[in-house]
């Protein structure tokens, strides 16, 4: 069972393929954490043993001050002085809450979502018939509030996920100042921080620091996950590599702005939270009654859900659980089942200059290299020239689009790709009709002047009348048309955070409850386009996160498609995230093969796409991208699908290596990219190390025969001298 509880003990342990997590019940009150790691470790469960200097209970003694035990959820002014997880304003205007343990549920989990995360719209890990889930419920006695810490376990991802549910039972609302779904005490503070920074078009650097006394965090105040801190960190061993070591990976569910908190205390002991935080979040929590229906504005407050893996194999391990729990949680069925589109978008080609004519023929000549689908980007929809007008007002430009999108649909299909558009629904300019007839439906402060950035404004998902007419006006665009593919954007972040459809108590709630208005009419484009993919996208990869990936096929990495620059980014990427949500496209290499055979060479990493004028390209060029798109077909499915295995990383080394092989271990796609010219080096040899030593395989690019043995040892492979050059080997067992 992943979930026991051991009665006698109050000791409750949840179990998955490979960890073990354990915490109990102390003195019928506190919870208190006990062990999260190796499923076959020995642990000892905490006991009180020291006396602390720290408020306790009287009647309980002081070696139990909750400042010093490790806590299951931490909870603001009652003894703990550490980060805390919950910080709650009651009534009268006092944050000190003591929820202490009263009941708890184990279940399996309903197929629409986690325990209440279906109830708030945001998206949570889908369960399948083994996932099971707990629920611990603690009560404040002052504000009334009782609290569900849910826990989701996947058992063969070695995943578990938790979030909170938090319903007012007193009299009078409260205010959730401070909201993180999952805290985390652990023993030792030995360990390294990995993170991922950025901006936009240098998305996903990597960090690797170790922890220090005090607080370390990475956040996001702008409205999205971002690319300055990707959600996604590691806590690590200082020794740990690739294949080695303890390493705890930590993610969130969710694309807007968040909090992850790291603090080293005074008993050496790193307490590890993953939330929304409190600078950019809070809640007007209104009362409800016990069994009676919610009424408006009083329904649980249900917060998105965190994401902990452990591995003691190092960060491959850790890698590939986060791989194995998006294909097969997070990401819709058909983004995993289905090859993903081999796309010519028209962005880096064309910018705004688009029409009917050119991109017919862009469609014709596509087709004739083999390019699945055609995607049509910004620029398409009222007067649009420039990044100045237009957004907000989803109709055909007519200049452009003289007979409309239906027709010109028609037209571009005829030539036998199929067809995708572009739009960017959060987003209005202030040179749009919709904006002339509805200023107050862009976040601004009443009085002042809002800032724009890219010459856009947000709108305000927080109020339904936007989330309507955006739907309204979607469904009259769009409706009826043969579009197969959304590509989805954001351009830029969250400031001047008022809404004017929220009263002054609830101002707070705008970043929170803008995200769920992203989220609902999202989910409506996935019910009201069935058979349509969604790329996601934000000025490149701003919100490469968990919440985004439940609804997208795959996302824009990044506006940087310069392959030296994507080899890192495609690296840190791949850390958290499966390559099959990882758009990388080829741009324009001119003339140049050898530049068109490096960029698809590294493209290959993930979905692959393209992203030129194909009407401008030579011959040469279009024959030698036909036989890339061949090519890739054959092997499209371990890169979708596969185990990833890092043999290189380009942070730590003048070329990249890595491969992909499929979950029987017949087929490998190994990459090897080099990033610095190193004159006659070698690479170090790249064991493969599920080859088969009494099998044969064959490289189905070039013919040539490996014996398992010498895959197992490792292939010690020439490196060219020169930078920018790849090679692929695509091996298969004979
Ligand atoms: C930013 C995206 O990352 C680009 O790919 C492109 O879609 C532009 N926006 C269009 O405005």
């Amino acid at each position: 069972m992943p979930i026991k509880f051991d009665k006698e003990n109050k000791i409750f342990t949840l179990t998955t393929k490979n960890t073990r997590y354990v915490f109990g019940i102390m003195d019928d009150r506190y919870l208190v954490h006990h062990f999260y790691g190796k499923k076959t470790a020995k642990y000892a469960l905490y006991k009180p043993y020291c006396v602390s200097f720290s408020p306790y209970r009287g009647e309980l003694g002081n070696t139990k001050s909750p400042d010093i035990f490790p806590q299951e959820y931490s909870f603001f002014g009652s003894g703990d002085f550490r980060a805390a997880a919950l910080k709650l304003r009651g009534e009268n205007g006092c944050c000190a809450t003591d929820f202490t343990y009263k009941s708890h549920r184990i279940s399996s989990v309903p197929k629409s979502g986690g325990a209440g995360a279906e109830i708030a719209g945001i998206p949570c890990g889908r369960p399948d018939e083994n996932t099971r889930s707990l629920s611990v419920i603690l009560t404040d006695e002052t504000t009334m509030c009782e609290l569900h810490l849910i826990y989701n376990v996947f058992y063969e991802e070695d995943v578990i996920t938790r979030g909170i549910v938090l319903y007012n039972y007193g009299k009078a609302p409260v205010k959730i100042e401070k909201c993180m779904s999952a805290s985390l005490d652990l023993p030792s503070c030995d360990y390294d921080m990995v993170t991922l920074w950025g901006g936009h078009y240098d998305e996903r650097n990597y960090q690797r620091a170790p922890l220090h006394h005090g607080t370390q965090s990475v956040c996001s105040r702008r409205g999205a996950s971002s690319p300055q801190y990707n959600p996604f960190f590691a806590l690590c061993d200082k020794k740990a590599t690739e294949d080695k070591g303890e390493v705890y990976g930590f993610n969130f569910i969710w694309s807007g702005s968040f909090l992850d908190e790291v603090e080293v205390d005074q008993t050496e002991c790193t307490r590890v939270q993953i939330g929304l935080g409190e600078e950019n979040f809070g809640y007007l929590l209104e009362p409800t009654k016990k069994g009676k229906p919610a009424k408006k504005d009083s329904s649980p407050f249900c917060s998105p859900h965190a994401v902990l893996t452990y591995s003691d194999r190092g960060f491959g391990k850790m890698t590939r659980n986060l791989h194995d729990f998006t294909r097969n949680h997070i990401l819709p069925e058909r983004a995993v089942s289905e090859p993903h589109p081999v796309v010519l978008n028209t962005w880096e080609a064309c910018y705004f200059n688009i029409d009917e004519e050119k991109l017919v023929n862009f469609a014709g000549e596509s087709a004739k290299v083999g390019f699945d689908m055609l995607v049509m980007d910004d620029g398409w929809f009222g007067a649009r020239s420039g990044d100045r007008a237009g957004l907000g007002d989803w109709t055909p430009n007519k200049q452009k689009f003289k007979n409309g999108l239906g027709s010109f649909i028609e037209k571009v299909k005829s030539k036998g790709i199929r067809f995708g558009i572009w739009i960017e629904p959060e987003m209005v300019n202030p040179d749009s009709d919709l904006y002339r007839a509805h200023p107050d439906w862009a976040l601004s402060v009443p009085g002042r002047q809002p800032l724009l950035s890219r010459e856009q404004l947000v709108l305000d998902m927080a109020n339904p009348e936007v989330i309507a007419y955006l739907k309204d006006s979607f469904k009259k665009t769009f409706g009826g048309l043969p579009i197969d593919y959304f590509k989805w954007d954001a351009n830029r972040h969250i400031c001047d955070a008022f809404s004017h459809a929220l009263p002054p108590e609830r101002q707070d709630e705008v970043h929170f409850r803008y995200m769920l208005g992203v989220y609902d009419l999202l989910r409506w484009f996935t019910v009201e386009f069935p058979s349509a993919q969604i790329e996601t996208c934000s000025g490149g990869g701003g919100r490469y996160d968990l919440g985004m990936m439940a609804f997208g096929f795959q996302i824009w990495a990044s506006d940087n498609t310069w392959p030296y620059s994507r080899t890192w980014m495609q690296r840190s990427a791949l850390l958290a995230y499966p390559a099959a949500t990882m758009s990388c496209h080829v741009s324009n290499p001119g003339d140049d093969l050898r530049a068109l055979d490096f960029r698809y060479k590294v493209a290959v990493g993930g979905m692959l796409g393209y992203e030129l004028n194909v009407l401008r390209m030579s011959e040469e060029i279009k024959k030698e991208m036909a036989r890339q798109v061949k090519e890739y077909k054959t092997f499209e499915h371990l890169v979708r699908l596969g185990d990833y295995r890092n043999l290189a990383s380009p942070f730590l080394c003048p070329y990249s290596a890595y491969y992909y092989t499929d979950k029987e271990n017949k087929e490998f796609l190994l990459s090897v990219i080099e990033k610095e010219g190193i004159p006659a080096g070698r690479t170090k040899p790249l064991k493969i190390r599920e080859a088969k030593p009494g099998k044969t395989y064959v490289d189905m690019l070039s013919g040539s025969r490996y014996s398992g043995k010498e895959l197992k040892d490792g292939l010690v492979l020439p490196l060219t001298g020169e930078k920018f050059t790849a090679a692929l080997m695509h091996l298969a067992e004979e």
